[in-house]
């Protein structure tokens, strides 16, 4: 096998309370990804449809994740890729981990899966570093382990996979401004409260214990973040308001999706999360701000492997 075609999901970061620790990977959107073996110790990205990408490896964020890669490889081999981009950079749903996720899974298996997940995520760490400044894995590791992860450790970097309930479905919607992962870490102040702190471990801990009990009240109370919402929710418009309604409606909770502008709500059952789309699609139709809305199952696989 040469050639691998795949599809890489977008993600949610963070989940409210997890900032950089906790994530979940959705159905759709999701990019694709061709990437063919060569024998020539080069990354070359061939093809980039859907938005402006650079084809310079060393300033993709796919190429920066597979020259990373390369450096733990010892065979006379390299890569080409194509990118079908579906997700909007600077969107808030994981565009770039898609990137850099979809590369290396494929990768990996052309080479006949020499590497663990855990080594890949740490991989695709390296295009979240050339896209945000930092190399956080809360996108990529939902993206290459499916379903709903945790950053237990960045050194060693520790992931876990945390069941998913099944009748979880995610309401995300993407308000058309662009708010840069690097500005949004930028205004975040460098020391919490320990009243915070405590408020904030105490809720990581009840997603995990609601999401492995499958209970659906327990998750509802955990959706809550004292510490980075309140900052970067000011960037975003009508946040409250979202949140508010999209209770009201039905929706567990939620919050920012990643560092935003996207917005993401969890519900129990799809009728709840069509209800909760409506009313979001509602409150920026009257604040009149365009925007992409997506209801999408929690994705238990990860990138996937078309063909
Ligand atoms: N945890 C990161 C942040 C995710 O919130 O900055 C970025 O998608």
């Amino acid at each position: 096998m040469n050639e691998i075609k795949i599809f890489s999901p977008g993600t949610v970061a963070n989940v409210a309370c997890g900032f950089d620790v906790m994530g979940f990977a959705l159905d759709s959107p999701g990019d694709e990804m061709i990437v063919r073996r060569i024998n020539e110790r080069v990354i070359k990205i061939v093809k980039a449809e859907g938005f402006n990408l650079p084809l310079d490896a060393n300033k993709n964020v796919a190429g920066v994740a597979l020259l990373s890669m390369l450096n733990e490889v010892k065979d006379e081999v390299g890569f080409e890729i194509e990118i079908f981009k579906k997700i909007k950079p600077g969107s808030g749903i994981g565009s770039s981990a898609a990137s850099s996720a979809g590369a290396v899974v494929a990768a990996n298996k052309l080479l006949g899966d020499p590497f663990s997940k855990t080594d890949l995520a740490r991989f695709a760490m390296e295009g979240e570093r050339l896209a945000s400044g930092t190399a956080h894995a809360d996108n990529v590791a939902p993206a290459i382990f499916g379903g709903f992860t945790l950053v237990r450790s960045y050194q060693p970097l520790d992931i876990i996979s945390i069941d998913t309930p099944d009748e979880l479905f995610a309401t995300v919607i993407h308000p058309q401004i662009e708010v840069k992962t690097s500005d949004a870490r930028e205004i975040l102040k460098r020391n919490v409260l320990l009243k915070d702190a405590i408020r904030q471990w105490g809720n990581v801990g009840g997603l995990v214990a609601g999401l492995m009990k499958s209970d659906y009240d327990l998750i509802s109370r955990s959706l809550e973040d004292a510490i980075v919402e309140p900052i970067r929710s000011i960037l975003i418009p009508a946040f409250q308001e979202v949140k508010l309604k999209s209770k009201e409606a039905g929706a567990l909770g939620g919050g920012i999706s990643g560092s935003g502008p996207s917005v993401f709500m969890l519900s129990r059952g799809q009728e709840t999360g069509e209800r909760v789309k409506m009313v979001m699609a509602e409150i920026y139709d009257k604040v009149g701000i365009e925007y992409d809305i997506h209801l999408s199952k929690v994705n238990k696989e990860g990138v996937k492997i078309i063909s």
